[in-house]
């Protein structure tokens, strides 16, 4: 019998890379999405990719009555993965309420129906937003957390602060939160990836949109920064590489093996690039120049972010392992295969 996982946002990006992993270690998969920023083709895909086509059923989580409902015909689920939120910063800055009423009733809602039904097994997908801007480097899980600039980070700083309350309440539930530092690339089949709703917030998107002709020129925020070359240092990690914490995370879970009921590790690959390093990589890797030019900072942005992942690599058995070039390979192939 394989153990059935509820996979919630399982049609976006990084959850969709997770379905895939998660089918090739043997689990069967229930997603959840609502399609708000995804596409049902994506279904087809992680079949296309795995063999396997996942359970899909389209719900907006905020609707617990339907949750509800989908969860009788799904009794058997041992552990939830929640990736649904809403994820862009600059939007969650004009829309608060938005964001924080997605993201955190959706939060609420999933945990309640699966208390309900005596699921305790969750996985959440956080960020090293919670960093703010950290003091020391790298960063660890000890680090203190601030509040995050934005109110998409503050709803991630408030969904653990959630967790931490219910793991005290319940003891019987155990809870890993995975902060995530910068995920970027593709799965190598080119069949899934990043596909942001609009203009790219992120830079890696922004990258191969404006050498694939979508974009004129990318804006560099700020070449003044306490930084070798001037630019933001950020810890880029392949989104395959991501995904397959999950899978450990949860196996820790499923064995029992957590050493208190709410844990959380940092996933990055302990490297720092800057922004320029990721811009000559991107033109090594596609043998092209980019458009760009350099404007002023962006607001909110730290000068340097990048993981001591040491613990994962204890706990979950896990580490990166994709350098900086295969990412960019990765993100560069999905781009032009996406655009024909
Ligand atoms: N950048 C540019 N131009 C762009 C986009 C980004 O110069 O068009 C720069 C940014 O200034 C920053 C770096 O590229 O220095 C990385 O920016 P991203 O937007 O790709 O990533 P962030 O580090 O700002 O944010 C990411 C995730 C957030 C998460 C955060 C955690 O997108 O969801 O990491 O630190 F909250």
């Amino acid at each position: 019998m394989k153990n059935k996982v509820l996979v919630t946002g399982g049609c976006g990006y990084i959850g969709s890379h997770t379905v895939v992993e998660l089918i090739d270690n043997n689990f069967e998969v229930v997603i959840i999405d609502d399609l708000s920023n995804s596409n049902k083709k994506t279904i087809d895909n992680i079949e296309q990719i795995t063999g396997v086509k996942p359970t899909f059923c389209e719900c907006d989580l905020k609707d617990i009555n339907h949750v509800r409902n989908i969860l009788k015909y799904n009794k058997d689920i041992k552990a939830t993965i929640h990736f649904a939120a809403y994820k862009a910063v600059g939007e969650s800055v004009e829309k608060p309420l938005l964001y924080y009423q997605n993201n955190l009733i959706s939060l609420i809602n999933i945990l309640t129906t699966q208390l309900e039904r005596g699921n305790t097994n969750f996985i959440f997908s956080s960020s090293a937003t919670v960093y703010g801007n950290p003091k020391t480097l790298p960063i660890t899980e000890n680090n203190e957390t601030q509040r995050p600039f934005s109110p998409y980070g503050n709803t991630k700083k408030m969904a653990e602060e959630i967790l931490e309350d219910l793991s005290k309440a319940h003891k019987k539930t155990n809870i890993i939160s995975l902060r995530y530092f910068n995920p970027i690339g593709a799965h190598q089949s080119g069949l899934i990836g990043e596909l942001p709703n609009g203009i790219p917030n992120n830079l890696m998107p922004y990258i191969t949109q404006t050498a694939v002709g979508l974009r004129d020129k990318l804006s560099v925020y700020g070449n003044d920064y306490p930084t070798k070359d001037g630019t933001p240092i950020r810890d880029y990690i392949h989104v395959v590489d991501l995904a397959k914490a999950h899978v450990k995370a949860l196996k820790r879970q499923l064995d029992n093996e957590q050493d208190k009921n709410f844990e959380i590790f940092n996933l990055g690959t302990g490297n720092g690039y800057s922004v320029m390093e990721v811009i000559k990589t991107f033109e090594e890797v596609s043998k092209m120049k980019l458009n760009f030019e350099i404007v002023q900072r962006r607001d909110g942005d730290v000068p340097k972010l990048f993981a001591n992942a040491n613990l994962a690599e204890e706990k979950l058995n896990w580490k990166a392992e994709s350098d900086l070039k295969e990412m960019i390979a990765s993100a560069w192939k999905w781009e032009q295969k996406v655009r024909t």
